[in-house]
């Protein structure tokens, strides 16, 4: 096992009813900016029973956070907890609200352009406080401490992490989950079936906790995520997709093992210039990560194989088969698997290496030999 130091000060507030306990989980006397992104909260209550639990708290809103937070709608929310010198931030919705609300928090103490914390990577030294409702199982945003932000004017979509962003609180009610759209749900479970892989699926470093921690959360997914889209107002399937989400990117399975993240890198260049979600970008490129990189990843996805899917037989069939499950699982979902299905054709792919050679994401992968060319490499197998 490799060293490592975990932390996760994140307090989690699970079940239903729980958005009652905002009350006294929002510290007393503080202004509260209150954010939001395009009114699903408005249309399934939650909203209102946000601001009822905020009742004895002054409160100020910013909606309007779009998927995919840009940059450019989160500094206007900084002028308006700037003007009204809030002390608290409240974000209600999914990964993109939260991402969102985490940048504000950041960029309110910060001097000069904001985007520098996101293109050169600024320390941040001072934060807001925040916490969470969350209403789209899928990022764990609500307890860890990155957030992904872009700028619409470049099309460029980057990542940041600082110790200081993880929400003092989440609360996570199942039930305000009940309304969500398939698209999302399917995009949620590939999401957090992605985050478990990029963890677990490297190479094995003799860590059999973190990864049997792994592969239930991928069997726990396999299990419920059809049931969650099945029946979407079965509770138990709602709270178990909620928590294998949550604990897929807490840092809990992340502890003492390499970790990959090409996919979600070349993911991410994906959305920024042709609009995909980001699960749907997942699932195009998880499996052609796993074809180009089978000899570097082969024994863990025998394991893999083996463990989570349940095959025998011999290596190269495990293999083959174990990649072939992945991709059939995300298909069976709903979420198509080829650039093809989205309209992308390969005549897309040089643009899209050029961006990750702009963004400095030239050595990806648990081992650093994902490079341009072999980037190149996976998305022609993306096609
Ligand atoms: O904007 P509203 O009206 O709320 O609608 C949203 C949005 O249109 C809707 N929605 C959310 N909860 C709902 C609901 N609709 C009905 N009922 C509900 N209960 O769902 C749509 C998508 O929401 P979004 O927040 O964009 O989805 P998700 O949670 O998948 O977040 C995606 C973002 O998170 C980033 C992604 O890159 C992307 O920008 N990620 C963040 C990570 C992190 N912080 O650790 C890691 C991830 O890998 C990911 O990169
Ligand atoms: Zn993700």
């Amino acid at each position: 096992m490799q060293n490592f130091t975990f932390y996760n000060p994140t307090k989690i507030l699970f079940g239903q009813g729980q958005i009652a306990a905002l009350s006294a989980e929002v510290p007393a006397g503080a202004k509260v900016l209150l954010t939001y992104g395009g009114g699903s909260i408005h249309r399934n209550g939650v909203y209102t029973e946000v601001k009822a639990a905020l009742s004895g708290h002054a409160v100020v809103e910013f909606g309007g956070i779009e998927a995919n937070p840009q940059f450019e709608t989160l500094m206007r929310a900084v002028d308006l907890a700037r003007k009204e010198q809030v002390d608290f931030i409240l974000a209600v919705g999914g990964g993109s609200v939260i991402d969102g609300s985490k940048f504000i928090a950041a960029a309110f103490y910060h001097e000069g352009d904001a985007w520098a914390i996101l293109a050169e990577h600024a320390a941040v030294q001072r934060a807001l406080p925040l916490g969470t409702v969350l209403t789209l199982p899928a990022t764990g945003s609500e307890m860890n401490a990155f957030a992904v932000v872009t700028r619409a004017s470049t099309r460029e979509k980057l990542p940041f992490s600082s110790p200081l962003i993880y929400p003092r609180f989440s609360v996570l009610d199942p039930t305000k989950t009940f309304t969500l759209p398939p698209r999302q749900i399917a995009n949620g479970v590939v999401d957090a079936f992605t985050h478990t892989v990029e963890q677990y699926l490297t190479y094995p470093v003799n860590a059999p906790l973190q990864d049997r921690f792994a592969e239930g959360i991928l069997q726990t997914l396999i299990e419920e995520g059809p049931k969650t889209l099945r029946e979407p107002q079965d509770y138990d399937a709602r709270a178990n997709m909620m928590w294998c989400a949550t604990m897929a990117l807490n840092g809990l399975i992340a502890a003492g093992v390499p970790q990959d993240w090409a996919t979600h890198m070349i993911g991410h260049e994906i959305t920024a210039l042709h609009g995909l979600d980001h699960g749907q970008t997942l699932a195009v490129v998880l499996p052609a990560t796993l074809q180009r990189q089978r000899d570097a990843k082969r024994d863990k996805l025998i394991q893999y194989g083996r463990r989570v899917w349940g095959l025998s037989g011999d290596d190269e069939h495990i293999i083959d088969e174990a990649i072939g499950r992945t991709r059939a699982f995300f298909e069976s979902l709903g979420v198509k698997t080829h650039l093809r299905d989205y309209g992308i054709g390969s005549d897309a792919i040089p643009a899209l290496v050029e961006q990750l050679e702009k963004h400095g994401m030239v050595k990806l992968g648990e081992r650093g030999d994902i490079t341009p060319q072999r980037s190149r490499e996976i998305l022609e197998l993306c096609a």
